[in-house]
């Protein structure tokens, strides 16, 4: 079974349009230098989750490209439009050129109380809108010493699929969260195993056959220097970076190691 692999930068709340225009324009040439032409089958999707306020920049920069990357949203509501002021409509940022949304990530479930259920609802409303969701999970420092890192990463599968059929498209991303931002990341080992344990839980919910087809990203201080040996992983099929990923030049560098 070959699984999608996916190179995905998460810019957080970096970057203007003018910026996003000249990031772009100094990742083209980079990212049509990494996609080797014999092998397309190999090359990696590139997403792009970048603030909805530089859709507009991102999509008009990639006109260029002969192979586009994809832009996603860093989140979504999960209603499809209403008096909710400040959220985002599934398909308004799907209108604007997002194809992914991520879902659950660590800030969002730390910094704004996101719950599990709130997630599903999420992960549905992106599912039914035609977005691919990315579900976002991962053990704090103190529950990874306390041995319950896969109760955890469990719980927050079962509970964000809850509302999704077997035949939906969506990709996991593991991201311990004692590895966002710290510069710790994950070693080889740590990282294999939890993503071994989620391929089984997904076999548990939905069939051997979903998820061996399903991508499993692996996020947390992904740098050029640590992404080869990460990306050589039989159960890791490509990663979530944070702020490698507002590099052109060190983002390239990780689209590429995926390519091997
Ligand atoms: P860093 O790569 O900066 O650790 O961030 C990871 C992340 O949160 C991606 O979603």
């Amino acid at each position: 079974m070959t699984r999608k692999k996916i190179a995905a930068g998460n810019w957080k709340m970096f970057k203007t349009p003018d910026e996003t225009k000249s990031f772009f324009v100094e990742f083209a040439p980079l990212f049509s230098g990494s996609q080797a032409p014999a092998s397309a089958i190999a090359c990696p999707e590139v997403v792009f989750f970048i603030p909805a306020y530089d859709f507009a920049a991102a999509v008009d920069a990639v006109k260029a490209y002969a192979e586009k990357p994809k832009i996603g949203a860093q989140n979504i509501f999960h209603e499809r439009e209403g008096a909710f002021t400040g959220e985002l409509s599934p398909i308004g940022v799907k209108s604007a050129g997002a194809t992914y949304v991520l879902i659950g990530h660590s800030e969002r479930r730390s910094l704004f109380f996101e719950s599990d259920e709130f997630a599903a609802k999420k992960v549905r409303a992106a599912v039914e809108c035609g977005l691919t969701p990315m579900l976002c999970v991962g053990e704090t420092l103190k529950e990874r010493e306390a041995g319950s890192m896969l109760d955890v990463v469990s719980r927050q599968i079962i509970a964000g699929l809850s509302q999704v059929n077997p035949d939906a498209r969506f990709v996991i991303a593991y991201e311990p969260v004692w590895a966002i931002g710290t510069g710790k990341v994950a070693t080889n080992e740590q990282a294999e195993e939890a993503h071994a344990a989620i391929r089984r839980v997904l076999e548990g919910i939905f069939s051997e056959a979903k998820a061996e087809a399903t991508s499993i990203l692996y996020g947390g201080s992904v740098k050029p220097d640590n992404a080869g040996a990460l990306a050589q992983q039989p159960n890791i099929d490509g990663f979530l970076v944070g702020g490698a990923s507002l590099k052109a030049r060190d983002f390239a560098s990780i689209v590429e190691k995926l390519n091997h």
